[in-house]
């Protein structure tokens, strides 16, 4: 008898789409399966301002091909130090910004213009909560004395806390959790917190990236931990809580600019992240919990309805995606989750 799963058309809430030749190449991977994503504004030079938002809109919907015309982007705003908190009230009030991303300086790809001095975003953050504006976190310090495998940890001492207890009012969206300490961290805070996890993250701990020789394929930020957080990361997906949901922070890079001496981090997940995830689910045993996670909680926490059209998802033979995506940049590596995804979407 054929298996088959019927969802909520799902929502992406973190992801990467570029821009140019290669948004013209991975916005249908995303838009064949998803009918929402929150669009990171980490371009060079970054989405700052609400006339930045709204010219990179245009520039999606330009590339979307008409079969995808569903397909909605759901912009976001690069805080800087000398953003304006009036431009953010208003891009929101004109419905063009769904939730504004912070990036400490140097925390990861193309975020030079992020925050150094946290005092100097305040206003910006107050006038936020009080229009309802979430605030995406790039959960990591920079601190040159703090290692890289602690940087999301001490990201919730140091910089998460003080905010989240400065403006309780401001929501909060802790992307890419990584650890188990940030799945704890969210479970104890009721108020106004919630975290996004990405399909790799569920998939590849460190060793997967380090033993056996390095594979740049599976480096990203932030980086992948041990099992144990891998585990945690599983549980709180599976789990059902609506705090938790999927951000996939697909991250196209061409071949060139990952294989190389310092290689760039991101991982490509858009084309086969539902085969993935449903892999993951079915494996925990918890198949009937993927819709929550892709389609349900993303849109209770960002305070709008849920898609009304369904993917069906069917399991199968091993599905053969192809290893690379070309596009008028290179080739774009596709994940591999390093076993076979029986799961395709029909
Ligand atoms: C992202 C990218 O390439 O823009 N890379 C990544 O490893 N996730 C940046 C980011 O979200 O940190
Ligand atoms: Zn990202």
């Amino acid at each position: 008898m054929t298996q088959t799963l019927t969802l909520r058309r799902p929502d992406d809430w973190h992801l990467h789409l570029r821009d140019g030749a290669m948004l013209k190449a991975v916005l249908p991977e995303t838009a064949r399966h998803f009918e929402r994503a929150i669009i990171m504004p980490n371009l060079v030079p970054p989405v700052v301002t609400s006339t930045d938002a709204a010219e990179y809109r245009a520039r999606i919907l330009a590339a979307c091909p008409p079969e995808f015309d569903y397909f909605k982007p759901l912009m976001t705003l690069y805080l800087t130090e000398d953003t304006d908190p009036n431009d953010v009230a208003h891009a929101a009030e004109l419905g063009l910004i769904s939730a504004v991303k912070l990036y400490p300086a140097g925390a990861t790809t193309n975020s030079s213009s992020g925050v150094r001095d946290f005092d100097k975003v305040r206003p910006v953050l107050e006038k936020m909560a009080e229009v309802g504006v979430p605030l995406c976190c790039h959960g990591e310090v920079t601190d040159h004395d703090i290692d890289i495998f602690d940087r999301e940890a001490v990201f919730i001492d140091r910089v998460l806390t003080p905010i989240r207890d400065a403006i309780p009012d401001l929501r909060v969206v802790m992307e890419h959790v990584t650890t188990k300490n940030a799945v704890d961290y969210v479970r104890e805070n009721q108020n106004n917190l919630g975290a996004t996890i990405t399909t790799h993250h569920l998939i590849i701990n460190r060793n997967h990236m380090l033993v056996g020789g390095i594979k740049p394929h599976y480096y990203c930020l932030p980086v992948a931990k041990r099992e144990e957080h891998r585990l945690a990361l599983v549980e709180a997906a599976t789990s059902g809580d609506a705090r938790f949901f999927l951000g996939t922070d697909s991250a196209p890079h061409t071949d060139p600019n990952k294989l190389q001496s310092c290689g760039c981090a991101g991982c490509f997940t858009a084309t086969n992240t539902m085969s993935c995830l449903a892999e993951v689910f079915e494996t925990a045993g918890k198949l009937d919990r993927l819709e929550a996670f892709t389609s349900l909680n993303g849109p209770a926490f960002y305070g709008v309805e849920p898609n009304e059209a369904t993917i069906t998802l069917t399991k199968g033979n091993p599905v053969q995606y192809p290893e690379k995506l070309a596009t008028g940049e290179g080739p774009v590596t596709i994940f591999d989750p390093g076993f076979p995804l029986h799961w395709r979407v029909s």
